[in-house]
């Protein structure tokens, strides 16, 4: 895998606007989305536009013009072919640069953009809004409008190939074998509007979990749930969103056994801000 970095410390991977793309079940979800909310006439920006198909179902759903705003020059070298080949480099305005610090031409009715990553540890969804909320109309709809973060306790497969792996995990759809079994109920810890202002967002919490079975659990589970503003919602898929489980020790558990997670993290910081802990 090829992890570029730009001057400005930004990254991303080469391949993940391939997986975007071809996961349909997110990418049908948002155009469901952007269809019922984009309204003919409408000036559109869509934040790490990548293969540019936010904003081709945006110009579909009738938008006038639409700002793709992007920052990795290879995704920009193939947009402008993009756009042409659908015939839509009329309505398509490329503006490379950070989405985080970009100035709009105008201001927008609607804001497209997926830059989200499980419980908001990574990407940059948070600091994408709070700069382009500056150039949203009064009235500005935001497709993606809310995402909830949620916790429960699970065990996970941490043996591979005879040997421990003690490290953050993942559970994606498609992989055998990365799915865990779940221990307790899960918790909601966080729920974040994208449609205001939220600087420096922390998260500081303890949730309350009771374990429903008796067996070993190794893993705490962040996992998430994304709100359109057409009121439709989307959990997972295999490029969004899906579970994280991060490690813990062994503990024998039984069923009606209560523990206390505590978890803090600054939101789209990345996993260096990251400290967490379980307690019975
Ligand atoms: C998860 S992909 C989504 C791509 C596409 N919008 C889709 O939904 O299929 C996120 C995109 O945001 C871009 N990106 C990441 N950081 C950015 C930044 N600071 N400014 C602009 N674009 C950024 C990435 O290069 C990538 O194309």
């Amino acid at each position: 895998m090829e992890k570029k970095i730009d001057e400005e410390g930004y990254w991303a991977m080469t391949e993940s606007v391939f997986y975007c793309l071809f996961d349909q079940k997110r990418t049908k979800a948002f155009r469901s989305a952007i269809k019922n909310t984009v309204k003919k006439g409408d000036i559109v920006v869509d934040m790490g536009t990548g293969s540019g198909v936010l904003a081709m179902f945006a110009v579909e759903a009738g938008a006038e013009r639409v700002y793709a705003v992007e920052l990795d020059r290879n995704n920009i070298k193939t947009l402008d072919e993009i756009f042409k080949i659908n015939g839509y480099q009329d309505k398509i305005v490329i503006l490379e640069g950070d989405v985080t610090k970009i100035k709009l031409p105008e201001k927008v009715d609607v804001v497209i953009g997926e830059m989200i990553a499980t419980g908001l540890i990574e990407e940059l969804q948070v600091p994408a809004m709070n700069n382009i909320l500056k150039y949203a109309k009064k009235d500005a709809k935001v497709v993606l409008k809310e995402y909830e973060s949620c916790v429960d306790l699970v065990s996970h497969r941490d043996y591979l190939y005879g040997h421990k792996f003690k490290m953050v995990r993942y559970e994606i759809p498609g992989i055998a074998g990365s799915k865990s079994i779940a221990f307790s109920d899960k918790i909601a810890y966080s729920k974040i509007n994208f449609s205001v202002f939220n600087k420096d967002k922390k998260i500081s919490e303890k949730i309350r979990l009771v374990v429903h079975k008796d067996g070993i659990i190794n893993g705490i589970r962040i996992t998430g749930k994304t709100f359109f503003c057409d009121g439709s919602d989307f959990d997972y898929s295999v490029a969004y969103s899906f579970p994280i489980i991060l490690p813990i020790d062994d503990i024998k558990v039984k069923n009606g056994d209560e523990f206390v997670v505590s978890i803090s993290y600054t939101l789209c910081s990345g996993f260096k801000t990251l400290k967490y802990s379980i307690k019975k």
